[in-house]
Order: C-alpha cells, then sequence, then structure tokens
C-alpha cells in the first residue's frame, strides 16, 4: 500500500535530515517509527501527508506518487498530532470540531452520525457540547482520534499522539487505537519516541537515529533487536 523508497530530505544543501529511507506499509498494519528528538520522525511523516517533497527518492501509495495520491483520494489518510490543544479552535464545541473537518466537502454529519462518532471514541454524546477547555487531555485527545476518523480514513498517521498523557490515558488510548484498526481495517504509521506505547500498539517497529533507519523487527522479536541505540533505548524501559 505505502511505499517509500530510498528517500532523502535535505533542508540545507548537503545537511540530510532523512538518509536513504525505504520500508513499506502493508493494508490492515501498524507500523511504529521510534527515535529520538531531531531524528526526523515529523519529517518523515510530512513527506508521507504530502506536506513537503523529498529531495531525492519516491514515496507511493497503490503505486501512485504521494502527492497525486492524496489529491485524488481526500480523506483517505488522516492524522492526530500530540498537541490536541493547539489542534483544536477553543471557541469550537466538539459538534463544531468534528463538522469542521467535512467543511471542504460542505457536507454536514447527522446527529446519529456524530452520536456514533463519539462513541467509537468512547465519550458520552453529552460532550457534543463541551468546549476543549471543559476536557481532560484524553478526552480532548480521543476528540481529535475522533475528528480523524470522520472521513473513513484508510491510513492513520499519528504524530506523537500520546506523548502528553500520562501513562494510564496512553495505555487506554492504545486499547481504543486497537480496536478502531480491528474494526475498520485500517493502517497506522505511529511515530513515537518512547518504546513502550509503540510496541503495546504495533506489529513491526523501525527505529530511526540520526536520519537513518538502524533497526526494522517485529515487535514480538524486540529482545532481539541488534543495533547499540535499540539496545539503549530497550534499557531505558523500566519494567514495573
Ligand atoms: N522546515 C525545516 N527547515 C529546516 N530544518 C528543519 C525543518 N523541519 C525540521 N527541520 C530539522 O530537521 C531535523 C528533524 O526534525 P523533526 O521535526 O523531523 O524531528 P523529530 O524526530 O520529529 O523530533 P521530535 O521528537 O522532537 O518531534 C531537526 O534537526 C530539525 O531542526
Ligand atoms: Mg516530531
Amino acid at each position: 500500500m505505502l511505499s517509500v523508497k530510498n528517500v532523502c530530505k535535505e533542508y540545507k544543501k548537503g545537511v540530510r535530515v532523512l538518509d536513504d529511507i525505504s520500508f513499506e506499509i502493508a493494508s490492515n498494519s501498524c507500523v511504529g517509527l521510534i527515535g529520538e528528538s531531531g531524528s526526523g520522525k515529523s519529517t518523515l511523516g510530512r513527506l508521507i501527508l504530502g506536506l513537503e517533497k523529498a529531495t531525492l527518492g519516491a514515496i507511493t501509495m497503490d503505486s501512485e506518487p504521494i502527492h497525486l495520491w492524496h489529491k485524488h483520494n481526500r480523506g483517505e489518510m488522516s492524522v492526530v498530532f500530540q498537541d490536541y490543544n493547539t489542534s483544536v479552535n477553543p471557541r469550537f464545541c466538539v459538534e463544531q470540531i468534528l463538522q469542521e473537518s467535512l467543511w471542504m466537502s460542505s457536507k454536514k454529519m447527522s446527529n446519529t452520525e456524530l452520536k456514533k462518532l463519539l462513541q467509537s471514541v468512547e465519550l458520552p454524546v453529552s460532550f457534543l457540547n463541551r468546549y476543549a477547555h471543559e476536557l481532560s487531555g484524553g478526552q480532548l485527545q480521543r476528540v481529535c482520534i475522533a475528528r480523524a476518523l470522520v472521513s473513513n480514513p484508510r491510513f492513520l498517521l499519528l504524530d506523537e499522539s500520546l506523548s502528553a498523557l500520562d501513562v494510564s490515558v496512553q495505555a487506554e488510548i492504545v486499547k481504543l487505537l486497537k480496536h478502531i484498526q480491528n474494526e475498520k481495517q485500517m493502517s497506522y504509521f505511529f511515530i513515537a519516541h518512547d518504546l513502550e506505547s509503540v510496541s503495546a500498539l504495533c506489529d513491526t517497529l523501525m527505529v530511526l537515529h540520526q536520519g537513518k533507519i538502524v533497526e526494522s523487527v517485529r515487535t514480538e522479536s524486540l529482545k532481539y533487536a541488534q543495533h547499540p541505540y535499540t539496545q539503549k533505548l530497550l534499557d531505558a524501559v523500566i519494567p514495573f
């Protein structure tokens, strides 16, 4: 489905933020990307979202160059960012936040559709009239997930979507995302800087280090990971 081939990205000539990145994400699978701050994770996310162009290499979706694919398949790829507070309009109530994502198509969701959507992220229907400041961080991020699902996407990109939440709320949302993935048969590309949430959600895990993918393993084989940087990440996980 998604194919990234020999992708390099330079913002400044000769300085590679991403260096020869290649991987694929099949339909209905979940691939995680971890790496420290500044390693190039969000840059790769933006290339996949078609917000920026790769300096070298090719990104395709169903064999079509990614920027054309986005043109022809509006709404098929959605994104949830880390900062739920700045990604919603504070003057909007939850109903307006959800309706807003349909503005381009000038459609409106019926009350039944809105209720179904809130239920799918396990929020009470009464929240439709609440404003962002009347919700907890975890609840607001659920609203953002619901908003990403409005267009019924086949592909969801999550860039540090759980990083600002506390660990117990992260675990709840990982469970929710797994459930949604099973139900809707979507693919996820899940970007994070910590191993725990990624390994809980993803089938395959890639490690980005200084712009290169230094490790790509099935999650169940994570303990056999080879690269010293992955080992360092594994050592940093504190078992409870
Ligand atoms: N538009 C830009 N112009 C110049 N440099 C940029 C631009 N966007 C990102 N960079 C640089 O590219 C590198 C990778 O940034 P990126 O945001 O992809 O990292 P990240 O892995 O997502 O980090 P974090 O975990 O902190 O979100 C950084 O050194 C950053 O300064
Ligand atoms: Mg980032």
